[in-house]
């Protein structure tokens, strides 16, 4: 271990050479006794010991604790007092230059020895724990992600300056306040609300929120984030943002693009059956509206409008001559345009990777939940919500309708259906919501669009 170095400031020589021995004795060097306040400051800027052990009381216009204060501050090295008075008033102003230890003179090698070892050590940890405390808040600094501290009370505790660069508020104008954040917008505001609130409980991996900046623009986050809590008690609550702006605008983007196309190849299939026109369309719409009723969320709701869009694309494999047959068939050909209608429509939408069950929507939308439905005579809860809500829009647009063999079903009827399905070929829920969009006009709406 390197050799201990200290300074002793003492302005009685023979007391001071009295020091340097015991302390050189101990096993310590002391190459510098200054006998003044000015001498040890100029000699610890020069030379940096690793210990000064100083005389409180010096002669001179400065006394021991100003160079203490000094030396303590500015060159961060450790300050023994070394005072003869016990005087509480002395050792009370000592306290608030925070030395390192005292030594009440006259004193024993033994106490003098421990004192030294005490402040060293007490010395080298708070320098360690700075340089921890350094090392932190420069990773939180320099992290490229943006990072927001909240206290238990939502109150702003820190913000990087990533996050002052993404929302274009400054760290000063964000601390301290509470929610609502002035990045929350106002038409998510009562969402964003709950999110925060289960977050700061339970954490979070993959919130998604929409943010505003200063500026009023608009951004997506993806939002991390952990409750730290000390002894069972929140203690602040840390969260990482990851802006996905640019991938939500592709991901928007690249699901128009796909609901466009649904809609065509919904157009498209017209062509071979004017006499289905536009119910692709309508039963798209209508699941949508049923979707809505139900509470699902946005995304679920536009899954129930593509597979409704396309949900008769097995159509495309039935043989012309058994479409045009339609309504005049016997058992076999009825059985073979059922199977092309479903299993054919499955085999067409199976190999795309839809994020909605749109092919399992064409496979089963003429099941029925009392198992009389076909292809595979499924029951209950085998039909996916989808599949029931589907399966209900179809039966009424096509009631709604006039097709071949039929002239289009009154509302009265319709809503007979409804009653003797409910609960029995039809999910009591969707019947129910179906009941209510007929009875609110808003099927008509649908159908007259
Ligand atoms: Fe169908
Ligand atoms: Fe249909």
């Amino acid at each position: 271990m390197e050799r201990v170095q200290i300074l002793v400031v003492e302005d009685e020589g023979v007391v001071a050479r009295d020091i340097q021995r015991t302390l050189e004795n101990l096993g310590h060097d002391v190459p510098w006794v200054a006998s003044s306040a000015e001498e040890a400051m100029r000699i610890s800027s020069e030379q940096h010991p690793s210990l000064v052990l100083m005389d409180i009381v010096l002669q001179g216009e400065m006394d021991g604790m100003e160079a203490a204060e000094y030396i303590r501050t500015h060159l961060d090295i450790p300050v023994v007092y070394l005072t003869a008075y016990a005087d509480d008033r002395v050792l009370q102003r000592a306290k608030v230059t925070e030395p390192f230890g005292y030594i009440l003179k006259p004193f024993q090698e033994r106490e003098l020895h421990s004192v030294i070892e005490t402040a060293l050590y007490k010395h080298q940890m708070e320098r360690k724990l700075r340089e921890s405390e350094r090392f932190s808040t420069s990773l939180l600094l320099n992290s490229a992600g943006p990072i927001v501290v909240l206290s238990p009370d939502t109150s702003v505790r820190y913000v990087n300056p990533a996050l002052e660069a993404l929302t274009g508020f400054t760290a000063g104008e964000l601390f301290g306040r509470k929610a609502p954040y002035p990045w929350w917008t106002e038409e998510t505001l009562e969402k964003t609300r709950r999110d925060l609130s289960e977050a700061m409980q339970e954490g979070a991996t993959h919130l998604e929120e929409l943010f505003q900046k200063k500026s009023g623009e608009r951004f997506w986050v993806e939002i991390r984030s952990q409750p730290v809590t000390t002894e069972g008690r929140l203690e602040y609550y840390l969260a990482t943002w990851a802006d996905i702006t640019e991938r939500k605008r592709t991901n928007e983007f690249l699901e128009k693009l796909f609901v466009q196309l649904a809609e065509t190849i919904s157009t498209a299939m017209a062509y071979r059956d004017p006499y289905t026109a536009g119910h692709g369309r309508r039963v798209g719409e209508l699941a949508r509206l049923v979707g809505g009723k139900l509470g699902l969320d946005e995304g679920r709701s536009k899954g129930l409008y593509v597979a409704g869009l396309l949900h008769d694309i097995g159509n495309l494999s039935v043989p012309e001559d058994l479409l045009i047959k339609r309504g005049r068939m016997n058992p076999e050909e009825l059985a073979l345009l059922r199977a092309h209608h479903t299993r054919g429509g499955y085999e067409i939408l199976s190999g795309v990777e839809f994020p909605w069950p749109v092919a399992d929507v064409a496979l089963h939308h003429h099941e029925r939940i009392d198992g009389s439905g076909y292809p595979d005579g499924l029951r209950g809860d085998e039909l996916s919500l989808e599949v029931q809500i589907v399966g209900v829009c179809d039966t009424v647009d096509e009631m709604n309708s006039s097709g071949i063999y039929h002239a289009a079903r009154s509302k009265k009827e319709m809503l007979a259906e409804l009653t003797r399905g409910r609960g029995a070929t039809y999910g009591v829920d969707v019947a129910d919501a179906m009941t209510g969009i007929i009875r609110s006009g808003e099927l008509d709406r649908v159908s007259a669009e």
